[in-house]
C-alpha cells in the first residue's frame, strides 16, 4: 500500500451514446420530446406546479421506453453503458440484472433549475443530452460524505480532482452520464436562452 492511498471512491459515467449514426438518432428522440411536450396535457399541468418554467413528462410519461421505439432503442443502447459501468464498479448480480425502470424527457428554457436531489429506489440513474446550446448549465455533484465533514476544513480553491466536494460534468448532446442513484445532483438555473433538453432514467433490479 502506498503511504497515503485513497479508499471508497465515487464513480460517474460518460460516453459518447453511439459511435456512429448518432446525430441522425438524436434529431429523432428531439422530435419526439418536442412532440410529447406538446400533446401532454398531464405532463404540461404537473410541471406548471412542480418544474417551473420548464416541461418534465417524470409526473405523467416516466416510461417511454415501453411506449415509444425510439426511446426502446435508446434504451437499448443506454443498457450497454450500464454494463460497462457496472463491470468497472465490479458489481455482482448474482445471477440477476439491472433493467430501465423509468425514462422521462425534461426540457429547460431559460432560467428553469432543478435543486439537489437523487434517485430513490433506483441502482444507476442518469441522462441522455439532446439539445445543449453553447453555455446551457451542466450536471453539478456533490461529494456523499460532505454531511460527515463535521469540523474538516475547508479545501483549498485548486485541490486535485479526487479532493473536489463538487464536479461539474458539462450537458453533451449526443452524451450519456450515469451516476449510481444515491449520489446527489442538481442542474443549476439554465443561464442561455435557448432550450437545454434531455432525457433522464432509472435502473433497477429486474
Ligand atoms: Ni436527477
Amino acid at each position: 500500500m502506498k503511504r497515503i492511498q485513497g479508499w471508497f471512491p465515487t464513480f460517474i459515467y460518460s460516453d459518447k451514446l453511439m459511435r456512429t449514426r448518432g446525430a441522425a438518432f438524436n434529431r429523432d428522440l428531439l422530435q419526439e420530446c418536442l412532440q410529447l411536450r406538446d400533446f401532454d396535457r398531464e405532463g404540461q399541468a404537473w410541471s406548471k406546479k412542480n418544474y417551473p418554467g420548464g416541461f418534465t413528462s417524470y409526473g405523467s410519461m416516466d416510461k417511454l421506453h415501453e411506449f415509444s421505439s425510439t426511446f426502446m432503442e435508446l434504451a437499448e443502447r443506454i443498457d450497454r453503458h450500464v454494463a460497462a459501468y457496472a463491470k468497472s464498479l465490479e458489481w455482482d448480480f448474482g445471477g440477476r440484472r439491472l433493467a430501465m425502470t423509468d425514462c422521462w424527457v425534461n426540457i429547460m428554457p431559460h432560467r428553469t433549475a432543478h435543486s439537489l436531489h437523487l434517485h430513490p429506489n433506483s441502482v444507476v440513474s442518469g441522462t441522455y443530452y439532446v439539445a445543449t446550446p453553447p453555455g446551457c448549465a451542466g450536471l453539478k455533484f456533490e461529494d456523499p460524505r460532505l454531511s460527515k465533514f463535521m469540523a474538516a476544513p475547508p479545501r483549498m480553491a485548486k485541490t486535485r480532482d479526487e479532493n473536489r466536494m463538487y464536479v461539474t460534468y458539462p450537458a453533451r448532446s449526443g452524451y450519456v452520464t450515469l451516476f449510481e442513484s444515491w449520489l446527489r445532483h442538481e442542474v443549476v438555473a439554465n443561464p442561455v436562452k435557448t432550450e437545454r433538453i434531455s432525457i433522464s432514467f432509472n435502473y433497477d433490479w429486474a
